[in-house]
């Protein structure tokens, strides 16, 4: 989307956005995430104070560790999709047994996000094992087995029809964010499964809601191979890994934390951080309307027991006004120091086309 420098001011604006409001709100209306063009609007009320909502277009959200998925009781059950759109999926996996065949999707790339839970995806290009924070991306055409350990299970699963890549943040060279060397690339094992007379790959077709299975079964084992080459695997990056591009003068838009995208979304990663030192400028994000965007939010871990409730499942519609009510904003700026650290980690799955919520996510938002 084409940017312009033309812009103009009406009534009592603050020159530099988010610095030095005193008595105004400041309103972030914008185009294309936090790229495209845009208006900050002044108010001096607060413009998030909900006295009702009447109709269905609204936020939601559930607490994920409630989330019911097919998967958690069936070995041969699914991951519950949340919400769709023809680019992408955004679904939960409560998967507590072995995936007793081989499976393959056929029709989209794999982003998991393991929130809570460990285990192993076991790859063709070898064993993936994985701890709460680890992203795994699991390219199209991948074949593997999830193989998780215990009952405890939490992961987030992104379904792309399209490509996922890094996120490219050229202006500050090839090391951060994310320095590619700490991706954690698998290696060729034998797994020493026992031999079995036929070899089941489940193959996963369509996304989202229009998912079918449909399986073939082969005489030789498919996850044994004994060497791999090329730009094409299966990877894994814990969000530890993950250095923030930050500025402590000015509280800086979601997207310089994009850290994976595909055609139609963008995953981004919220992670420990410097709060904004100077107590005149903004520390909490602004209210603001992404008018071409709708926002997913897995709340993963918060080191101040204050902060957000870990597990905590948002979808905000494009265009639905959000950022914290004024109560919580006088509270917090009461309480600000300079030092102060954001604590929270969260990732976030941002789309340009709107979402569908599943009938299970409405249900369950109530
Ligand atoms: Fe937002």
């Amino acid at each position: 989307m084409m940017r312009s420098w033309i812009h103009f001011t009406r009534g009592r604006i603050v020159r530099q956005a988010r610095v030095g409001l005193g008595d105004l709100r400041e309103e972030h209306l914008s185009r294309h995430g936090f790229q495209g063009p845009v208006a900050m609007i002044y108010r001096t009320d607060g413009p998030n104070e909900i006295v009702r909502v009447e109709g269905d277009y609204r936020a939601r959200a559930v607490d994920s560790g409630d989330v019911v998925a097919s998967d958690a009781d069936d070995p041969r059950g699914d991951w519950q999709i949340m919400l769709s759109n023809n680019e992408v999926a955004v679904a939960i996996s409560r998967r507590r047994q072995p995936m007793p065949y081989c499976y393959r999707n056929v029709a989209a790339d794999l982003l998991y996000f393991a929130h809570r839970g460990s285990g192993i995806f076991a790859t063709e290009f070898g064993p993936i094992a994985y701890e709460p924070g680890d992203y795994i991306c699991l390219p199209k055409g991948t074949t593997f087995r999830h193989l998780p350990d215990g009952r405890d299970q939490v992961l987030l699963v992104v379904e792309s029809p399209g490509p996922i890549r890094l996120s490219e943040h050229e202006n500050v060279g090839r090391h951060a964010p994310i320095d590619p060397t700490m991706l954690e690339v698998p290696d060729v094992v034998d797994y020493g499964f026992a031999a079995q007379n036929e070899y089941e790959v489940r193959l996963r077709h369509g996304v989202g809601e229009g998912a079918g299975h449909s399986s073939i079964f082969y005489k030789n084992d498919p996850l044994r191979a004994v060497g791999w080459k090329g730009d094409l695997f299966p990877f894994k990056l814990n969000i530890r890994h993950i250095l923030p591009i930050m500025s402590d003068r000015i509280h800086l838009a979601p997207s310089s934390w994009a850290t994976f995208e595909a055609p139609g979304f963008a995953v981004l990663s919220f992670v420990p951080q410097i709060a904004v030192a100077d107590l005149n400028a903004e520390e909490l994000p602004s209210y603001h309307r992404n008018i071409d965007m709708d926002e997913v939010m897995l709340s993963h871990a918060d080191a101040d027991p204050s902060g957000r409730r870990p597990g905590l499942f948002r979808h905000t519609p494009q265009g639905i006004l959000h950022g914290a009510p004024e109560a919580y904003r006088a509270e917090f700026q009461k309480k600000r120091e300079p030092g102060q650290r954001r604590t929270g980690v969260s990732v976030g799955v941002d789309t340009y086309r709107p979402l569908t919520p599943s009938p299970e996510f409405a249900k369950m938002a109530g």
